[in-house]
């Protein structure tokens, strides 16, 4: 299949919004990371998601949605149930007001509900499940693709399954050029980790399944309840996992080592190094400055994230500068810190991304 690569002007949106309307697949845009995106209400167009992404058809979806739900006269969540999307039980729900508000304050942006699931997405997109992710990016040509059609859209990152989720619209050349109908460029993507993923049930119990942007803190002072988070990795039964919680995620061809905090990196790399049974030339990916002493000790390049320490900045470049260091034949293996920071939605992401993409997996939730 010959890809079409849109420019983001309106005839791009248009013909990125006709390919859709006819069944077929488009990567898109969205402040996350890139999407692929399909009718969710369409099984064909599911169907070829999977496979452009070589997906395990046990890895659930998420549905993209308008931010005109937002303007609905009797709210969201009513939005959502008259399109389909939701079931209307959560209509009945003691806290369902609760749940609109949010929506209303963290959308659009990178958080998605995992709710229970309407009559119109069939359960392909959801595994079979009886719950469907929600999101509403708030990418303008996202949206303004949405405008145009009357479906919503199923967007899983569009990589290759387990691999590292694009930025780019060239990443998405490099993942999937050919196996899909149309790319729209819309440049990098802003905030470069995947949407924070919650489930909500009733009676009120929020768990984060996800780490992204929106944090644990953050969605505990607006709830007012604890948020829970999601156990370990890989202790539970792979067909009820949730969010790209599969241990190996996100991951480089290249063996990539986290050194754990606290840490020496003078003394204790080299011997980190050892046990782990890897040689050849390294490449250290920072997350901020590293004095110079400590580069010279490490016998190896520095790829720093943020030279201003800057989460965001961090994030943005975290998965491109991954798949840079994975494309260079001169490097072997690459050596990564931790954010300094824990508390923020970002430092959580970056820390669980780059956890799953190593080796040596230092963090336990
Ligand atoms: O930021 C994002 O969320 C990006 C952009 C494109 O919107 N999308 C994304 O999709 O990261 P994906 O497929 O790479 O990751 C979605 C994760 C999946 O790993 C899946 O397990 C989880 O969401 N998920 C979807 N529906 C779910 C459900 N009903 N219950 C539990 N987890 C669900
Ligand atoms: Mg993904």
């Amino acid at each position: 299949m010959n890809t079409l690569f849109l420019k983001a002007d309106s005839a791009g949106v248009k013909s990125a919004a006709d390919l859709l309307a006819n069944g077929e697949v488009v990567a898109l845009p969205t402040e996350t990371v890139y999407g692929l995106a399909g009718d969710a209400t369409l099984e064909s167009s599911v169907h070829k998601i999977f496979a452009a992404k070589e997906r395990p058809s046990f890895d659930p979806l998420i549905v993209h949605v308008s931010s005109e739900i937002l303007k609905h006269p009797n709210g969201p969540l009513k939005a959502l149930v008259n399109q389909g999307i939701l079931d209307s039980s959560i209509l009945t729900w003691p806290h369902k007001e609760s749940i609109e508000k949010s929506m209303s304050h963290f959308w659009p942006g990178p958080l998605t509900y995992v709710l229970p699931r309407g009559s119109r997405i069939p359960g392909a997109v959801t595994s079979g499940q009886s719950t469907v992710g929600i999101r509403m990016p708030s990418h303008p040509l996202f949206q303004a693709v949405l405008r145009q059609i009357s479906f919503p859209l199923a967007a899983p990152s569009a990589n290759r399954f387990g691999r590292i989720s694009p930025t780019t619209a060239e990443h998405v050349k490099a993942e999937l050029q050919n196996r899909i109908a149309g790319i729209l460029d819309g440049g990098p993507c802003s905030v470069g980790v995947e949407s924070s993923i919650i489930s909500i049930l009733n009676p009120l119990k929020i768990t984060l399944l996800r780490p992204g942007k929106v944090s644990k803190v953050e969605l505990e002072e607006y709830f007012q309840v604890p948020v829970g988070v999601q156990q370990t990795l890989g202790e539970q039964n792979q067909a009820q996992l949730a969010p790209g919680m599969l241990d190996q995620h996100y991951a480089p061809k290249k063996p990539l080592l986290l050194i754990p905090e606290p840490f020496d990196l003078a003394k204790d790399l080299p011997v980190q190094i050892k046990v782990a049974n890897l040689s050849g030339k390294a490449a250290f990916l920072s997350q901020g400055p590293i004095p110079s002493e400590l580069i010279a000790a490490l016998n190896g390049e520095v790829h720093v994230l943020s030279s201003s320490s800057s989460l965001d900045e961090a994030a943005q470049n975290l998965f491109s500068e991954m798949r840079k260091l994975d494309e260079r034949e001169d490097i072997h293996f690459i050596v990564a810190d931790l954010p300094t920071e824990h508390s923020s939605g970002l430092a959580a992401a970056i820390a669980d991304r780059l956890n799953r993409a190593s080796i040596n997996k230092p963090l336990r939730k």
